[in-house]
């Protein structure tokens, strides 16, 4: 009896000896983890990005890499300075539907400021409600992109203004009729002469207000902004570890660096689709040079979770849906990657900075959150009288 009662309790001593130490290991991990975090959360948030990890870099991007963080001041063009009656003129005419030829489509409907300043469709409709081929980009942060669209065919927005006046999918006018329609609205005079000191409606002045007016699109601070300004609170744990995930393992920064998370390049990620219905040959067709087939400019990600659907044809409607294809590299099909276009053979060559990253599921989980953190809350904005 003495001996049983001895073998209890030396079983039970043992027992407890190895839950401890099992428990103590658990809590260690668990330490160890809490650490790494605080100690990352204190470098993310220290109002110094050189403190910062060092990003996970390919060489190839080096050249135009700049570290992400707050978007800097905007700067006007010497040939067109910032006045706020000019502003206001450019608000004006962006939100006029008499610019176009039905006198019902204005810059805004597929720009609108409650949708992000973009329509959130896979594709525009126009003139007839005719569709577009590509998703409508936000103006958010245009000031910062170094030429336009998805194919970069235009190189400043003064040049890109009119562009969607005379596409006969998108507003159909022709330019100088759009011009004679604003000339004969009396409103307007006074509009131009504050702007421009004389009452002239010229297609060249239109221009120039509707540019003056999209430089001041600028997202206002961010969660993001807040965090890295050294509100150390502002972001969760998997915000903080997808912000870490960006710049290094996911190795998105190759390409979405600065702060307007775009290196304003054309990069090719295997979305052309070439051969198959749907094709886009993107920045060859503005330069013709075969080797731009399948490259389309890297967007900024500012304001991200308000723009979907995503790409230059809208294909992914969720963020989880773009991170996982980016996960697992593209695998793009041999067969869509070439196509005989108008006689000249194109062949898409997927960028070597497009390859696997196996990111577990929690590890897209945090992706997103943290690109969530780059939005802002949408705001009231005051809409513009339309001149009689
Ligand atoms: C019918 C819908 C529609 C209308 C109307 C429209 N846009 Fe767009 N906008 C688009 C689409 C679609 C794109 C992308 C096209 C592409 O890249 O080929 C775009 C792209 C842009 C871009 C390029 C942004 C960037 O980052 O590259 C700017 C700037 C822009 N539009 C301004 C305007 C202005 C100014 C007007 C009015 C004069 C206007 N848009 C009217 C659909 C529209
Ligand atoms: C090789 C350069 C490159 C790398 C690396 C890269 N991107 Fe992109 N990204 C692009 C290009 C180019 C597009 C536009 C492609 C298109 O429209 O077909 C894009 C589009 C996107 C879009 C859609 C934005 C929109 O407005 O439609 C998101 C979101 C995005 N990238 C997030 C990421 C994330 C997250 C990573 C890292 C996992 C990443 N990107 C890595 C070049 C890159």
């Amino acid at each position: 009896m003495k001996n049983t009662l001895s073998w209890i309790l030396i079983l039970f001593i043992l027992v407890s000896v190895l839950n401890n130490c099992l428990n103590s290991s658990v809590q260690k991990e668990i330490n160890k983890k809490t650490d790494f975090m605080s100690h990352l959360r204190k470098l993310y948030s220290s109002g110094d990005a050189s403190k910062w990890p060092k990003p996970i870099l390919d060489p190839e991007s080096l050249s135009t890499f700049s570290e992400i963080g707050h978007l800097p001041d905007i700067s006007f063009p010497e040939d067109n300075p910032y006045s706020a009656e000019k502003e206001l003129l450019g608000k004006t005419l962006f939100f006029d539907p008499r610019l176009s030829k039905s006198n019902q489509i204005a810059c805004a409907s597929c720009h609108d400021p409650e949708l992000g300043w973009c329509d959130n469709r896979t594709f525009s409709f126009g003139h007839d409600r005719q569709l577009g081929s590509r998703n409508a980009i936000s103006i958010f942060n245009v000031a910062y992109a170094k030429a336009l669209f998805w194919d970069g065919r235009a190189a400043s927005l003064e040049e890109q203004s009119r562009m969607p006046i005379e596409d006969q999918r998108e507003m159909g006018e022709h330019m100088d009729v759009a011009a004679g329609k604003i000339a004969g609205i009396k409103g307007y005079q006074a509009l131009f002469e504050q702007a421009f000191g004389d009452k002239t409606v010229t297609k060249d002045r239109i221009s120039k207000a509707i540019a003056t007016f999209e430089r001041t699109v600028k997202s206002s601070a961010s969660k993001f902004d807040l965090f890295i300004d050294g509100k150390s609170d502002a972001y969760t744990d998997d915000e903080l570890m997808g912000l870490h995930l960006f710049r290094t393992k996911a190795q998105c920064m190759n390409c979405h660096n600065s702060g307007y998370f775009s290196n304003n390049k054309f990069e090719n990620i295997g979305t052309a689709l070439l051969g198959e219905k749907g094709q886009d040959p993107g920045r060859y067709l503005f330069t013709k040079n075969p080797e731009d087939a399948g490259k389309f400019r890297v967007p900024g990600l500012r304001e991200v979770s308000r723009t979907g659907p995503y790409f230059h044809n809208g294909s992914m409607t969720t963020l989880d849906e773009v991170i996982i294809f980016y996960s697992k590299g593209n695998p793009e099909y041999a067969q869509k990657r070439l196509t005989v276009y108008e006689e000249v053979t194109l062949r898409s060559e997927k960028s070597g900075m497009v390859r696997m990253l196996e990111l577990s599921d929690e590890e897209v989980y945090q992706l997103e959150a943290f690109l969530r953190t780059l939005s802002t809350k949408p705001k009231k904005i005051s809409l513009p009288e339309l001149p009689k």
